[in-house]
């Protein structure tokens, strides 16, 4: 049971900096504890959904998370050794603060949190790289150029596709029609791999085209293009726990740790949920912020079931994976100087494409820790396999890119399973073909009193942490003018309505009637010549 190890791993090495204990509920059978705002899982979204509640002034809520920490996908565990025998700590899910701020231009709110709590981060220099292939060090940087010229006039492509309402392609399609064509050449496709899916987490192939120009733009045009990479030893989510302790006192019984729903009734009068050891909570209002991988894989049961448009746009949205392989050995016997290695595998796009040094100058020196990413098709066949499955295939990787070295083996080998953590389900939310804007704002909109916030509802930030941080302030927002009409009893005067946009019924292009002749259609799909015989 891989799935159920990681578990136990990812609960060993979480802090509860600020003292925010597990609370075990009293809970009478039959009666539901009552509040006015359920706010479910206390990730990013969960957090600042509550926080953003005590600001207006509604503190009768309850923050239900089934993990024993606050920060859900913003999670760290202890791994190796250091000199002294203590361990080090290392992220498992998010990692970098993406996107800081421009001097007169907005701030990333989770920059703005990281540096008020003093979370330990390092620039990541995205030119401090080697590149390397099945014969060791090869030096194809001249690749990365010829990406980044492709990627520019795409980008503006994807600009003209947006202003003018034209279909909006796949990212592969958008990269070939600027003149980028990888597939002949494996270094080509190790640094799209680096520049394209080891952000998005799934291949040019997946990605909506517009979406995925905008996601870039949005949030390293708007703050700035750097990515800060998080090393601190306390571990990234103190800022959620700092933040916390700014509106839970210690023991605050509005924090309920270590419960999971299971089962969410909703109306246009209220919210029940109830939890896996028959515990419920009645509530006027809830904010639901489980991932997308959550809601596509039945874990929770909706009673009514939600409807159709919801769920075709919860199945509609990607979630994708990001698996980090940590390794720490005796010595560092890769570059210390250099913060990343590139390797393209002869046959196999994605096949343990970018290593990461913590060794590096600003990280954590000394450590002898190296990390490579998977992701996509790869993470889910690495997150089925054994340990030592991975770890052979890994030290073969290494190996041949360091042909001159006597390779040791590690002393230290970890990794998370995220495509199996049942909180989860998956590591961050992407942009598919096909997936139009309205469609993604069904995906945010409320059904009755029940709220949909997370990094999966943004559809600026999605995948980003400030993405679920939008979110969950924005739907608390929402909630509270609820709240606040309901008591003036004048539902109409909010700037929020009760109901949020959605689209019940969206068309595509093409007209029943257009199925002709012309368009090489004269046969009916709908005939059937056969249904008789067996
Ligand atoms: C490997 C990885 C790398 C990433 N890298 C970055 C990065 O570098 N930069 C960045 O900005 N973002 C990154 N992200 C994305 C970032 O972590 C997310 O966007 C963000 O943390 C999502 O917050 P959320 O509140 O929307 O969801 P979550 O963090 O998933 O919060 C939802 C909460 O609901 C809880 N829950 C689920 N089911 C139940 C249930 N049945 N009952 C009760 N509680 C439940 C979960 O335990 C969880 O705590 C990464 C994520 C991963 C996994
Ligand atoms: C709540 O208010 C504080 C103080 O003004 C502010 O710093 C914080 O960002 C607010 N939180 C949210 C989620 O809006
Ligand atoms: C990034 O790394 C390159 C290559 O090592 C180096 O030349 C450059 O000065 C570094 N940039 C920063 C901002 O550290
Ligand atoms: C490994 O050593 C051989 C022989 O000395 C040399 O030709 C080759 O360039 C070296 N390879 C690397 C990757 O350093
Ligand atoms: C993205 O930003 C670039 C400038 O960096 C611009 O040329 C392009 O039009 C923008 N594209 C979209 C889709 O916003
Ligand atoms: C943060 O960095 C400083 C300076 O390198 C270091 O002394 C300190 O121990 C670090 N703290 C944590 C919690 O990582
Ligand atoms: C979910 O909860 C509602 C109301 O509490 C209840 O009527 C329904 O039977 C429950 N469904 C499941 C599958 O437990
Ligand atoms: C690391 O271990 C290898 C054997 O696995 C050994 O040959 C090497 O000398 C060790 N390095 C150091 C610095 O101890």
């Amino acid at each position: 049971m891989p799935s159920l190890l990681r578990i136990a791993t990812l609960l060993a090495g979480v802090s509860s900096t600020a003292g925010l204990a597990i609370q075990h509920e009293q809970r009478n059978a039959g009666t539901c504890r009552k509040t006015k705002v359920a706010v479910l899982g206390a990730g990013v979204a969960g957090v600042t959904a509550a926080q953003a509640l005590s600001n207006a002034s509604v503190t009768d809520f309850l923050l239900i998370e089934r993990n024993d920490y606050l920060g859900g996908r913003v999670a760290h565990t202890t791994f190796g050794k250091k000199a002294d025998g203590t361990p080090y700590t290392v992220e498992l899910g998010a990692n970098w603060v993406q996107g800081l701020g421009s001097p007169g231009g907005p701030e990333n709110p989770i920059w703005t949190l990281a540096k008020l709590y003093g979370i330990n981060n390092t620039y990541s220099n995205y030119s401090s790289m080697l590149t390397y292939d099945e014969t060791g060090y090869v030096d194809y940087t001249d690749v990365m150029d010829a990406y980044d010229d492709a990627y520019d006039i795409a980008a503006a492509d994807a600009g003209v596709l947006l202003t003018n309402n034209l279909q909006d392609p796949s990212v592969r399609a958008g990269f070939s029609l600027a003149g980028w064509k990888p597939k002949k050449d494996m270094h080509a496709q190790a640094v799209e791999f680096w520049n394209w899916d080891w952000e998005t987490a799934y291949a040019p192939e997946d990605c909506s085209f517009v979406y995925g120009i905008t996601g870039n733009n949005l949030t390293f045009n708007q703050y700035s293009d750097a990515n800060n990479y998080v090393w601190d030893q306390r571990g990234l989510n103190t800022f959620l726990y700092g933040e916390a302790s700014t509106f839970l006192a210690p023991h605050d019984k509005r924090l309920l740790l270590s419960t999971t729903v299971t089962n969410i009734s909703y109306s246009d009068s209220g919210v029940t949920v109830t939890f896996d050891d028959g515990g419920c909570v009645e509530a006027e209002h809830a904010i639901c912020t489980f991932s997308m991988g959550v809601l596509q894989n039945d874990v929770i049961t909706f009673d009514p079931p939600l409807p159709r448009w919801k769920v075709d746009a919860i199945e509609s949205f990607e979630m994708g994976t990001y698996t980090k392989i940590f390794m720490q050995f005796n010595e560092t016997f890769w570059d210390e100087s250099m913060q990343y290695f590139l390797y393209a595998d002869p046959q196999v796009r994605g096949y343990y494409p970018v290593w990461q040094s913590l060794d590096a100058p600003g990280f954590l020196e000394g450590s002898h820790i190296i990390f490579v990413t998977v992701v996509g098709a790869e993470s889910y066949r690495v997150e089925q396999q054994p340990d030592e499955v991975t770890k052979a295939e890994v030290m073969a990787v290494l190996r041949s890119m360091f042909p001159n070295i006597t390779v040791p083996e590690p002393t230290a080998f970890m990794y998370p399973r995220w495509s199996l953590e049942n909180w989860a389900f998956g590591s961050y939310s992407n942009w598919p073909v096909g997936m139009t804007l309205e469609k993604h704002q069904n995906l945010r909109a409320n059904v009755d009193r029940l709220w949909f916030a997370g990094e999966g509802t943004s559809a600026e930030y999605f995948g980003f942490m400030h993405g679920a941080w939008f979110e969950g302030q924005e739907m608390a927002k929402r909630v509270a003018a609820q709240l606040k009409a309901a008591k003036k009893n004048n539902g109409g005067s909010s700037q929020y309505g009760p109901q949020m946009v959605r689209y019940e019924v969206l068309h595509g292009t093409t007209q029943l009637k257009e199925f002709n002749f012309e368009n090489g259609w004269p046969v009916s799909s709908f005939l059937d010549y056969d249904s008789d015989s067996d």
